[in-house]
């Protein structure tokens, strides 16, 4: 028989995860506790923008026509406890309000309500980002709530998948880390990824703690990688040095690699900002503190490029905001996703806009999402019309439609000139050829 596998949070990571356990050949039932999110997702409609997404649900989901059926949702716990034999947790572990710790209400809440009706024996299988020591406290709990007793199991499975990738992340990940106490649990999860195992993905198998900190520790080292080549464009920019230059040139190095080297207004997110946040947080709990004090100036580097991209934008309308039309091209923290949590581009659009300028923003998705959060900006239904009338165009989340851009065409239609990319990733000969002026932090003016 079989595995049957249930998903606990449909949000980014849980619906992705969902939707590709089905893929793989298992029977799933995802749960959430909005009931709006769980009937969308049984109508087969994915709540946010995530390529490829869709159709992989409505390849599985019951009620399509050609699907699979393997998939459903529910918002009943009684219903998935007695459904499943490995239990996913994937609900979000945000940044506490005022604080830099996690929030684990959202695990802890799950916790409990998925134990409490356990009565066949199971594994859980945390995949939510949590700080080191949860997994041993979760275990405890569910150890005393689980009517089954100690045929409940604990083990803990990191989700390293990108926004933007996250089908391909997760049918084919580039490694899958499982934190377990037992061999039963280390076979179950060998079982459930028993395909991307057979295609080559490493199997790295640690105790708890190691498991958590694993995710923390490959997204502090994603977040210095950024916020290393972002400093040097701060250095480049006061020497007269070219960062894009010098990013190639280091990258070359294998040891250095070329990726996450792209300097710009630096990294945002759901996850990056929050979980440097929380690992310092626990850090201290735990008197290690010290080790982790670097990951505070990568955090204010990161920080200060928001500002510096505010600060080249007043520049370039000579001095001050007030009654400046500025164009902003770009609201998702990144490209190929409509998400706008910590967005750097939708931060610097804020800034302005609180600052005086006219603000008008275009993304080619985020549009929904970034009204939700900034209410008062100026929204466009496209990038021409976003840049009408502007005294500068800032482009702050590369998406491809913005690279693919015609200078010339844009070039009618607003006031001045003038482009800031503040992500490295435009041609700035193409846009110097058709008359404009192009600038970017940390590359020479002309
Ligand atoms: C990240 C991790 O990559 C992923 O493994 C983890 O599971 C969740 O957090 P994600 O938040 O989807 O994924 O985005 P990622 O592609 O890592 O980018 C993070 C931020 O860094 C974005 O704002 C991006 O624009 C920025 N970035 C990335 C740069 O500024 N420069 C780069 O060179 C690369």
């Amino acid at each position: 028989m079989p595995l049957k596998i249930t998903v606990i949070g449909t949000g980014y990571l849980g619906a992705t995860h969902a939707a590709a356990m089905a893929e793989l050949g298992f029977e799933v039932l995802g749960l959430d506790v909005l009931p709006e999110k769980i009937e969308m997702l049984a109508r087969g409609e994915v709540p946010m923008y995530e390529p490829g997404l869709d159709e992989l649900l409505r390849a599985h989901v019951a009620g399509f026509e050609g699907s699979s059926g393997r998939l459903r949702f529910t918002t009943d716990w009684a219903e998935v406890a007695e459904f499943g034999d490995v239990h996913f947790l994937c609900v979000n572990t945000p940044q506490k309000h005022g604080e830099y710790a996690c929030d684990m209400s959202y695990v802890d809440s799950a916790v409990e309500s998925l134990s409490e009706h356990l009565r066949r024996p199971a594994l859980v299988v945390g995949k939510s980002t949590v700080p080191v020591g949860s997994a041993d406290r979760l275990a405890a709990r569910i150890a005393e709530l689980a009517p089954a007793g100690a045929d409940v199991e604990l083990a803990w499975n990191p989700e390293f998948l990108r926004e933007g990738f996250a089908v391909e992340d997760t049918l084919h990940p580039d490694r899958i880390v499982v934190g377990v106490r037992s061999e039963h649990a280390e076979k179950v999860l060998r079982d459930v990824y028993a395909k991307p195992l057979a295609e080559g993905s490493p199997f790295v198998v640690t105790d708890f703690p190691t498991a958590e900190l694993v995710k923390t520790a490959a997204n502090s080292f994603l977040a210095t990688k950024v916020s290393f080549i972002n400093a040097m464009a701060e250095v480049c920019e006061a020497a007269g040095g070219d960062v894009a230059k010098l990013a190639e040139a280091i990258g070359h190095d294998d040891r250095i690699g070329r990726k996450f080297l792209r300097s710009g207004i630096g990294f945002g997110g759901g996850c990056l900002p929050k979980d440097i946040r929380a690992f310092m947080a626990r850090a201290g709990e735990l008197g290690a503190s010290q080790a982790l004090m670097f990951l505070r100036e990568i955090d204010s580097i990161n920080m200060r490029r928001r500002a510096a991209m505010v600060e080249l934008a007043r520049e370039a309308v000579g001095g001050g905001f007030l009654g400046k039309r500025v164009a902003v091209l770009g609201a998702a923290f990144k490209p190929d996703s409509d998400d706008v949590r910590d967005s750097p581009a939708l931060n610097v659009a804020g800034q302005i806009h609180l600052q005086g300028g006219q603000v008008t923003v275009y993304d080619p998705k985020a549009m929904a999402n970034a009204r939700k959060v900034f209410p008062t900006l100026g929204y466009a239904d496209s990038a021409r019309d976003a840049v009408r009338g502007a005294d500068v165009v800032l482009h702050l989340t590369e998406w491809r439609a913005f690279r693919d851009l015609d200078p010339a065409e844009l070039g009618d239609v607003v006031a001045q000139r003038v482009i800031l990319d503040g992500r490295n990733a435009l041609d700035p000969a193409r846009w110097r050829a058709a008359g404009w002026t192009y600038r970017a932090m940390g590359r020479p003016a002309a």
